[in-house]
């Protein structure tokens, strides 16, 4: 097979390197520039990674252009339709779907670890009552490398997997610890019995005066917005736990990373902007004022769930999550029509319809919708990332492992177009 290759000329001195480009299983070829810097003393130029591939990956593959997700090859929409979650998180950590035997196992190995230590309990006292939920996250996650020191060898594959395994299992306890600190109530332990999501409704709702079931349907819907937002391939969260990663740091310390770089407003904190700028807009009638300030350049406003680095057609995960809407708050709400979600639908309706949207291909993402379900579950504003955060931990923990396991993989270390000062000499204090 001839191995393909782009040839790079400088115009100035008329020289000329050859480049090999790899291709993927799927998607576009990359040029691979590793020999770049030293064939020409050059770099590469690229801010926010629009065109730099930073890793090879078999987890997730989104097509962009075509509104296409899968994980592990398997579309999105019929993991959203038939898988539970543990099976999507035993998906993306080990490759492919596990049998009965090995879903049990999972099962089991996911409910050992869902308790935390009994001292972590009292790190919650340090933060004030109304603290944001994605504040205590950062820190209580980052803490727990001070509680794991048997299984904290990265190099050791059987260490890796178990803090794979302790980091999924107890990220719902500690999401729903934060909550009722904020609220002011007991801690509720996990109940094994349950499911996944059905244990995290029972941490999140249940007191310890009264029984708790949690609600099949909520339980469903859980399910289903945990799967959607489990992996992304390289998201900005995902990059941090990686790059954080790359210098050999704990995966509790790696995780914490992704929770901070996920809590910003142009990430995952977008679910809970979405409810706000809803909140904000309030009637149908001052939609166009909100989209002319979307539009205006001069005005920060951005309509918030909209748009996204990699797809320019409507995200697969936002489609899932507006069909199920209806059918969610209906059951929840017991009322065919909720303001909210009217509201956004509309909303939707009008910028799909506006040229600047349709110019830069701006469609619904997944936090548009996602926080409506949220909302119609109990489930408080300030705790929707929270929320993606757990979901999220799947992929983070899977690409984790993946990048250890990768013999190739080196720090990540990015270099630079400096634009600052040339060599000057220092100035003393009374002469400046
Ligand atoms: N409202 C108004 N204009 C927008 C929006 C928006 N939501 N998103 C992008 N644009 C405009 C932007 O101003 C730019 O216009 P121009 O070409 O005239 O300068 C053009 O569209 C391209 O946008 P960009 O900022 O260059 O695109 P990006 O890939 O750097 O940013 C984004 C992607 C998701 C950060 C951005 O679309 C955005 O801020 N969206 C709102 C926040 C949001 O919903 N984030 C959740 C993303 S999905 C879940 C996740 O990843 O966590």
């Amino acid at each position: 097979m001839v191995e393909k290759t782009v040839t790079l000329t400088d115009k100035s001195t008329g020289k000329s390197v050859e480049l090999p480009v790899k291709d993927g299983v799927l998607g576009p070829s990359a040029v691979d520039i590793t020999t770049l810097y030293a064939q020409t003393g050059m770099f590469t130029f690229d801010p926010g990674f629009v065109s730099t591939a930073s890793c090879n990956s078999a987890i997730t593959f989104i097509d962009g252009d075509e509104g296409i997700l899968l994980y592990r090859g398997y579309p999105i929409e019929q993991l959203a339709e038939k898988a539970s979650f543990l099976e999507v998180a035993y998906l993306l950590l080990y490759g492919d779907l596990p049998d009965q035997a090995q879903l049990d196992n999972f099962k089991g190995l996911i409910s050992r670890h869902t308790m935390i230590n009994e001292t972590l309990k009292t790190f919650f006292d340090g933060f004030r009552y109304d603290a944001h939920p994605m504040a205590i996250m950062v820190g209580v996650v980052g803490s727990l490398s001070a509680f794991y020191h048997d299984s904290l060898d990265i190099h050791n594959p059987r260490h890796r997997e178990i803090s794979a395994h302790r980091l999924i299992a107890k990220m719902p306890t500690i999401a729903a610890a934060c909550f009722k600190h904020n609220v002011g109530e007991p801690f509720m332990y996990p109940r094994n019995d349950l499911g996944y999501c059905g244990n995290f409704l029972h941490m999140l709702f249940a007191t310890p005066c009264e029984d708790y079931e949690p609600d099949p349907l909520a339980e469903k819907a859980l399910n289903l917005l945990f799967i959607l937002h489990a992996d992304h391939e390289q998201n900005a969260s995902t990059s941090t736990v990686r790059l954080a990663g790359s210098s050999g740091a704990n995966p509790f310390a790696c995780v914490a990373s992704g929770i901070a770089s996920l809590w910003g407003p142009a990430h995952g904190g977008a679910n809970e902007a979405v409810l706000a700028m809803l909140e904000e807009i309030g009637d149908v009638s001052n939609i166009d004022k909100y989209i002319a300030k979307a539009k205006d350049k001069d005005d920060a406003f951005r309509l918030m769930g909209f748009g996204h680095r990699v797809y320019k057609n409507y995200d697969p995960r936002a489609k899932i999550i507006r069909q199920v809407c209806h059918q969610v708050l209906d059951h929840l709400r017991s009322t065919s029509r909720h303001p909210m979600f009217e509201l956004a639908l509309r909303l939707e309706e009008i910028a799909l319809q506006d040229e600047y949207f349709v110019e830069r291909k701006l469609y619904p993402n997944v936090d548009f919708y996602s926080g409506i379900i949220y909302r119609a579950l109990g489930i408080p504003t300030n705790m929707f990332t929270v929320m993606f955060a757990i979901a999220r931990t799947a992929g983070w923990v899977s690409h984790w492992m993946e990048m250890i396991a990768d013999p190739q993989h080196r720090i990540s270390r990015p270099r630079q177009l400096y634009i600052g000062e040339k060599r000057r000499d220092f100035v003393p204090l009374n002469e400046r």
